[in-house]
Formats: C-alpha cells, sequence, structure tokens
C-alpha cells in the first residue's frame, strides 16, 4: 500500500498547531504556570518520570483526536462515551488527568468522586459546539416550549458536547445525555417517555440519527435558532415537529462537504467512505459507514487488507490509523488540513506542565462542577451510562 497521503496545510491549521503566533485564538485563557519549553529535548523523559513518581494516584484519560506526542501517555484511550465511564470506573485514583476538552473533563468531574480532582491540562481547551449553546438560551427555548404548549410532552436530550450547566437542565427535566456511540439508544429511551425531543446542541448528530437509523422524514425536524425570537419557529412549527434540532455544529465536521465525498469516489474507485456523524446529513447520506471514533477505529481494524477508505473525522485520528494499518489504503477525506484547534491545545509541554504540578503537590487547571448542576447532570449522565 501507499503511505498516507498528508493533506495540503492551510495558514489557519498551522497557527493552530502553535506554528505562529495568533494572540486571539488564546481566548483569553493563559497557562497559569510555567510551561516547559516545547523544543526541551528531555519532555518525554520528563512525562515518562512524573507519570512513574505519580504511579497509581493519577489516570491519564486521552481522546482519540489528541496528539500522538500525548496519546502515548494515556492510560485509556476512547470516545467520548469510553471515557466517561473510565472516569467513573477508577475511584482508586487521586487525579484524573483528561487529555480532551472541557466538557468531557466536567463530565469526568460529574462522574467521578468527591475525594477526586480532575485536571485540563490546557484550560483553553474547549469546544466551539458546545459554546453554541448557553444554558440561559436553552432555559428560554423551554419557555418558547412551554408557550407553544409542547414542553410537557417534550424530553430535552443533549450530546455530550454541552456544558455541564446544560446537562443539568437536561437532568432536571427528565432527560438524558448521548454520545455518538448511543445516540439511538438514547433518543428511543426518549421516545418512550414524550412525543418529542428538544436535541441540543448538535443538529447534525440529530437529523443523521432520526433520520439515518430511525425512520424519520426530514420533515418531522425542526430547527430552533436561539439568535431568534421564538428560535425563528411559529408555535404551530414547534407543535408539529418530532424532533426540535438545537442550531449548533462541529466547524471541524462542517468541513467535509458532498464535493469531498464525490472527488475521493471519482478519484479512488471502489474507496469506501466512513465519516463521524456529526458531518452533515447530506456528507453522511453519501457515506457508506457512519459512526462514533471508537467505531471509526474498529471499523478500520476489521476491515479487509487491501480495502481501501476515506474517513471523515479529526486529521490527528486519521493520520494515526493510517500508520497503524499500512495493509490498507487509508486517506483523509478532505484535502487540506483539518484538525481540531481545541483539542490540539493540549501539547506534551502542557502536559508534563500538569503532571509536573502535580508530583509537586500542587493540583492545576482542577475541572469542578458546582454541586445543585452536578446533581442534575450526574442523572441525566447516569441515565444514559444506564441505556439497555
Ligand atoms: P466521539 O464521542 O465520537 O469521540 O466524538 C467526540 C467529539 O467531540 C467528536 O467531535
Ligand atoms: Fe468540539 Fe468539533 Fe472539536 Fe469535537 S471536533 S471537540 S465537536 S470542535
Amino acid at each position: 500500500m501507499t503511505g498516507f497521503n498528508e493533506p495540503a496545510p492551510t495558514q489557519t491549521a498551522l497557527l493552530l498547531l502553535g506554528r505562529g503566533t495568533d494572540a486571539g485564538s488564546e481566548r483569553g485563557v493563559d497557562c497559569p504556570g510555567e510551561l516547559p519549553a516545547p523544543s526541551d529535548p528531555n519532555l518525554v523523559e520528563r512525562a515518562r518520570a512524573a507519570k512513574e513518581a505519580l504511579g497509581g494516584s493519577v489516570f491519564v484519560l486521552g481522546h482519540h483526536y489528541q496528539r500522538d506526542e500525548v496519546i502515548q501517555f494515556a492510560d485509556v484511550t476512547g470516545d467520548s462515551f469510553k471515557l466517561a465511564q473510565q472516569a467513573a470506573a477508577r475511584p482508586d485514583a487521586e487525579y484524573i488527568v483528561f487529555c480532551g476538552v472541557h466538557f468531557m473533563a466536567e463530565s469526568a468531574d460529574i462522574l467521578t468522586g468527591d475525594h477526586q480532582r480532575v485536571v485540563l491540562p490546557d484550560m483553553a481547551a474547549g469546544c466551539s459546539m458546545a459554546d453554541m449553546a448557553t444554558a440561559s438560551q436553552v432555559e428560554q427555548c423551554w419557555e418558547d416550549l412551554t408557550a407553544a404548549g409542547v414542553a410537557a410532552d417534550t424530553v430535552p436530550m443533549t450530546y455530550m458536547n454541552s456544558s455541564a450547566a446544560i446537562k443539568g437542565f437536561v437532568g432536571r427535566e427528565g432527560g438524558v445525555v448521548c454520545t455518538s456511540s448511543n445516540a439511538e439508544r438514547a433518543l428511543r429511551w426518549a421516545y418512550e417517555r414524550g412525543e418529542k425531543v428538544l436535541f441540543l446542541p448538535d443538529q447534525h448528530l440529530g437529523r443523521n440519527t432520526v433520520v439515518r437509523q430511525m425512520g424519520f422524514e426530514l420533515d418531522d425536524c425542526v430547527l430552533y435558532n436561539p439568535h431568534k425570537p421564538n428560535g425563528g419557529l411559529t408555535a404551530e412549527e414547534l407543535r408539529e415537529a418530532k424532533i426540535i434540532l438545537w442550531k449548533g455544529h462541529c466547524s471541524v465536521h462542517g468541513r467535509f462537504t458532498l464535493d469531498c465525498v464525490e472527488e475521493m469516489r471519482e478519484r479512488k474507485p471502489g474507496v469506501n467512505i466512513l465519516v463521524h456523524p456529526e458531518c452533515t446529513h447530506e456528507v453522511v447520506a453519501a457515506a457508506d459507514h457512519v459512526g462514533s471514533t471508537e467505531y471509526i477505529i474498529k471499523t478500520l481494524d476489521e476491515a479487509e487488507p487491501g480495502s481501501s477508505w476515506a474517513v471523515g473525522t479529526e486529521l490527528n485520528l486519521v493520520r494515526r490509523l493510517a500508520n497503524a494499518h499500512p495493509d490498507k489504503e487509508i486517506s483523509f477525506l478532505d484535502r487540506t488540513v483539518c484538525y481540531c484547534s481545541t483539542m490540539n491545545r493540549i501539547d506534551l509541554p502542557h502536559l508534563v506542565w500538569a503532571l509536573e504540578e502535580l508530583v509537586a503537590g500542587r493540583v492545576p487547571n482542577q475541572i469542578t462542577v458546582d454541586p445543585e448542576t452536578a446533581k442534575h447532570a450526574r442523572a441525566a449522565l447516569d441515565r444514559m451510562l444506564e441505556l439497555p
């Protein structure tokens, strides 16, 4: 097989990878300590030594989109569902170092005991999709649904990619959290309890799941825009909809277009298109296989030697998979670089800094959720973890 074809770099992607400076992208979050220089030749050794010194008191979780330099130090790697399960299953670890993004670390804090501390090596590791729904916007939406007379028959549901406050709202209103690996099961659970679902904040995961896996028509979905009065919908539209989708999306997965799929099929006849369900509906409809990052890994592990694949998800993961399967032809679905810039915030210097702070007896960048929010968010997370 030929090696992995690197997509063409873009100026923004290089900036986000730290090969330039863009103060605006820091979003006002600075590292509160002294970061080791990225050029320090001893970073790998320092990370290893700090982990060894911490022993069983630390457990490092790594999301599949993390950089290779970070993922090598993860005790467990996974999609967001597996990482939530793993966080809940490690009561002996005093420190959970979460190499992922903010909403994942918040969920870990909610699912771990009071004696455990969750650390996010870089506080700027957020998620632009999660930021597309604020708690006050969601409260306003619920008021709109109440005024239209539909709230009582609606079960709110949120994708894991949302703040703890939104998970808390959903838990308080009897709803459930889902991830891309259990969205269908969670939706079926919700429709056993109500006539409608309010799905937050990823319109694509919601639409793709009900249309692809549950036989809904596109017309059964309406889109609630939090920036418009009444979400831009009439009371009649809210009453007729089977699912009310929040107008949020992932900009990384939004990069994959129908053109990318068609061009790939032309360039590589026989290619299998494998994408994440955060891609748009037209991309998902044109793909051959759709699933979470864990599903993508499993599908490629089980693929026939010699088979050809184009994968529509974050580039760190796709490159790692291509290197792990030299007997299969694995390409990136977009022609240009497409990293999740916030996942990439966690680099080896930040990880070394966080681990060395723990060795020194200080807890850096601790993620805490207030007890009232955590109580309701936990109810929604527990419902997800208990799904059949
Ligand atoms: P997974 O749950 O599939 O890992 O997805 C998380 C995520 O943020 C994808 O963009
Ligand atoms: Fe958020 Fe998209 Fe990055 Fe996932 S890939 S963490 S949804 S911005």
